[in-house]
């Protein structure tokens, strides 16, 4: 019988954007998880910079490596598998934190995971609330995805219910920032303004919610047309002189877009059985998206498990948890010659070896 302190040492990395992630997982116990972060450099241009991001990785690898192992007092010899992002995302940031990881494992010739970022957001609640139920929904939002996925088994068994077919939920939110002149990224900000404002003061439209839209996209999701909403809102006030109710816009558009967001959730649960919903992505740590989604929950006899904020963008805990699955689920490693996929389907856990 396998007890906590026999179960594999598997030492996570994430790379896929602005943050250098390293942690380490045993079973669902995290021992440390740290972060760097490029997104300082970035902000001044109003999005991320993939070359920087690329190169700020480098320098930041080491470091982030050396920082994790010391405080967890662990030696490297000590891991028994590494994980790695291996997609989606963007390509330079993927190389180089796939090349790091594939030096660390050949050297210390141990199996190497190159695994799916978007799963991994929803892996690390594992590490809060442990073991998930036999099935769930995933609803993982971030700035690149907002999507609903059927996990039947984390590690091995994804259907992709549906997405959005425009913007995600965090890009959409970084746009109405940008219209309302807001630091990048604009997600928190009109969060923390959306908190002041009322929801009910502006109408604004939800995509994909008539009855012909439903049948045909039950599970997907559309922000663009309510982007374009809120800037005509916006313009139109600019041309008549009058000052913008920036919090009422903030509430009412936050309101739209976890309205789509939450009442498809809920759908895809009652249509498939399903009493768990996993949170997880960047947009997670929306406030009203989870006060919204509780709400709706408990009124549907649903639970909701939603990791702390500080798990929810991205970290080296999410690709430590979901490789630590892989390896439980005795998968064979990743081959070596395994490239980044900057677009990795949802429903690949990893890049498949043949390697045993
Ligand atoms: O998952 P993530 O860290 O990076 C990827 O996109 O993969 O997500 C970042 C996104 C950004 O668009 C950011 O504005 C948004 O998540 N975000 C938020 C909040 N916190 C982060 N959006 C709305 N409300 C928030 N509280
Ligand atoms: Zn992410």
């Amino acid at each position: 019988m396998s007890t906590k302190e026999n179960l594999p040492l598997v030492l996570g990395v994430e790379s896929t954007c602005d943050e250098t992630g390293v942690a380490l997982v045993r079973g669902h116990e995290l021992l440390v998880d740290v972060t760097a972060s490029s997104m300082d450099q970035h902000a001044r241009y109003g999005g991320i910079i993939p070359e920087i991001a690329s190169r700020a990785h480098l320098e930041s690898f080491l470091p982030t490596l050396e920082s994790a192992l010391e405080k967890a007092g662990v030696e490297l010899s000590e891991v028994d598998a590494i994980a790695c992002s291996a997609g989606p995302g963007l390509i330079g940031s993927l190389t180089v934190g796939n090349c790091a990881a594939k030096s660390l494992a050949s050297a210390l010739g141990k199996p190497l995971y190159g695994l799916n970022h978007v799963v991994g957001h929803l892996a690390v609640d594992q590490l809060v609330h442990g073991e998930f139920p036999e099935r769930f929904v995933g609803l993982v939002v971030s700035g690149g995805h907002s999507n609903l996925l059927l996990v039947n088994d984390i590690a091995t068994d994804i259907v992709e219910l549906g997405g959005t077919l425009d913007d995600a939920a965090g890009e959409a939110f970084d746009k109405v920032g940008r219209l309302l002149g807001l630091p990048y990224p604009g997600g928190p900000h009109v969060d923390r303004l959306s908190q002041q404002g009322n929801p009910e003061a502006i109408k604004f439209p939800r995509g994909l919610s008539r009855p012909k839209d439903l049948k045909e996209h039950p599970y997907d999701f559309s922000f663009s047309g309510l982007k374009t909403a809120v800037a005509r809102y916006i313009e139109t006030l600019q041309k008549q002189g009058e000052e913008l109710p920036v919090e009422d816009i903030c509430a009412a558009f936050s309101e739209a877009v976890n309205d789509s967001l939450t009442s498809k959730a809920i759908a895809a649960c009652q249509a498939h059985d399903v009493k768990t919903i996993v949170i997880g992505g960047g947009f997670s740590a929306n406030s009203r998206l989870r006060s919204l989604l509780d709400e709706r929950a408990s009124a549907a006899g649903i639970e909701v498990r939603m990791p702390p904020l500080k798990y929810c963008t991205d970290n080296g805990a999410q690709i430590a948890a979901l490789g630590s699955n892989l390896v439980a689920a005795g998968l064979a490693p990743s081959d070596w010659d395994f490239a980044p996929d900057s677009s990795m389907p949802l429903t690949e856990t990893y890049i498949p070896g043949n390697r045993s």
